[in-house]
């Protein structure tokens, strides 16, 4: 069996970080499985994250993500994408919710679309991004994908700010994942999974505190 070194996660995350001295009120964004929602929401849990889940909004009606909030009595907001004409529409309704709910960060956890200004203009540098590449490569969606048409034998995931530009904002945090010689893009989403569920409350209180 092939053994799988520890992964290496940068800035360091093995001693606990620094928390900030009120809740980091947060409004999650998710399209699908939800994951990376259910692993702040433990880590909040646990005492790891100092925040709140304010609201939870999906855009795909059948979202897991949805459920998991509902499980945890977490809000959870539909908006679905396909019923606006144009994309400042659809972001001035994610502002108004998220303003409804007084989210103070906005976590893009799996939401698959591209932001405007309206969005940005609403949170400046307070929206956060997780990707499962090590950007700057793969962006885009099927990064996993293209990691291994790539042939690359490192990848992982990034956490960063959201700017217009897709996958590009300021890199918060990365976890290395080793790709292997017999991966799919389904062992492999699994391996960069369980890193992306370490990094992304570590990076959330990261960036909040150095915010503060
Ligand atoms: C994650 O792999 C994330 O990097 C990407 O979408 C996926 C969402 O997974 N942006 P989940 O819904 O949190 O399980």
């Amino acid at each position: 069996m092939t053994s799988v070194s520890p992964s290496l996660v940068s800035p360091d995350i093995s001693t606990q970080l620094q928390q900030s001295s009120k809740p980091i009120k947060l409004g999650i964004m998710a399209s699908g499985n939800g994951s990376n929602f259910e692993a702040v929401a433990q880590a909040i849990e646990n005492g790891q994250l100092n925040a709140q889940i304010q609201v939870l909004l999906y855009n795909n009606p059948d979202a897991y993500a949805a459920v998991r909030a509902n499980e945890r009595n977490i809000k959870a907001v539909l908006i679905n994408h396909r019923h606006y004409k144009h994309r400042e529409e659809l972001d001035r309704q994610i502002v108004q919710t998220l303003c409804q709910h007084d989210v103070e960060w906005v976590i893009m956890a799996g939401w698959m679309r591209l932001v405007t200004q309206v969005l940005i203009d609403a949170f400046p540098k307070q929206i956060i991004n997780i990707h499962p590449s090590l950007l700057p490569s793969f962006k885009g969606v099927r990064a996993i994908e293209q990691a291994i048409e790539a042939s690359v034998k490192i990848t992982g995931c990034t956490v960063h700010l959201v700017s217009l530009e897709m996958d590009s904002g300021k890199i918060i945090m990365q976890a290395a994942v080793p790709v292997l010689p017999n991966d799919t893009p389904d062992t492999l989403h699994k391996r960069i999974q369980i890193q992306e569920h370490r990094i992304l409350p570590a990076a959330i209180a990261l960036a909040a505190n150095s915010q503060q």
